[in-house]
């Protein structure tokens, strides 16, 4: 299976012609890139205006239309040609509220409409710090994944971010890394089977940089990798994207 490398601009850049230079300069280092599989993941208002490499959403809402004022549906992502989404991730968890009940909502929709997910898991560094961190993440898992089928997990990629690693430029250790890794799969193995556990993509993020992504694919046993701070810089994400094939 290919790497995922997926780019979480977040709530960047701030105007359509930086998000065009950006865009555009990695579509142009990257295109010709086989042995990886890129994915921007810019702002809602950008994805109509960035064409020729695969993008996703950084969110959806978890009802297909209506009378939601400011939502965008997971069925409109997929009907303007869009291919992931992110749910899950911990800034919505922690500015938005989201519960895992809601995210679990969210990938349901987001799956019944055709999307790949990117859904995301991690732990707090207090919760990392009492102990908790599997129990964290295996229920993050099973509140998540509540209801969705083997065949439907095809179209799910974990990503582990521990939260204390996001944006902080203290990136997760490899051996940590694999160990969470290896947890995740242990976790569908018991959700679901060992065919489920092998065939499911778990990547990394949390403060990727060009000089450490190479570990977490060769090393730590991570399918790919979602880059934040880092994919805002074209060559540092080129140099990402790069490394890991
Ligand atoms: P970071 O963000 O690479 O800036 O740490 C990763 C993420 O939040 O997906």
């Amino acid at each position: 299976m290919k790497p995922l490398i997926a780019a979480n601009w977040k709530c960047n850049p701030t105007s359509q012609k930086e998000a065009k230079t950006l865009f555009e300069g990695i579509k142009k280092r990257v295109k010709n890139i086989k042995n990886a599989e890129v994915v921007i993941c810019p702002p809602f208002v950008y994805l109509s205006i960035l064409k020729g490499l695969t993008l996703g959403a950084q969110n959806c809402y978890f009802e297909e239309k209506g009378a939601f004022t400011g939502e965008i549906s997971a069925l409109i992502l997929k009907n303007m040609g869009i291919d992931y989404v992110i749910i899950g991730h911990s800034e919505r968890r922690k500015y938005f509220k989201e519960t895992n009940e809601e995210i679990n909502k969210k990938i349901k929709r987001a799956i019944s409409a055709g999307l790949k997910v990117i859904f995301c898991v991690g732990e707090t560094s207090q919760e990392r710090d009492e102990g908790n961190k599997t129990n964290i993440i295996k229920n993050q898992l099973k509140e998540g994944l509540e209801g969705i089928s083997k065949a439907e997990t095809k179209n799910i990629t974990i990503a582990y971010e521990p939260i204390w690693a996001i944006g902080t430029g203290n990136n997760c250790s490899v051996d940590e890394t694999m160990t969470s890794i290896l947890f995740i799969k242990q976790t569908l193995n018991n959700l679901y089977n060992r065919a489920v556990a092998d065939k499911t993509r778990v990547i990394y993020g949390g403060s990727v940089k060009g000089e450490n992504s190479n570990s977490y694919i060769k090393e730590a046993g991570a399918s790919g990798l979602l880059v934040g701070g880092a994919s805002l810089k074209t060559e540092e994400f080129v140099k990402i994207v790069k490394s890991s094939i």
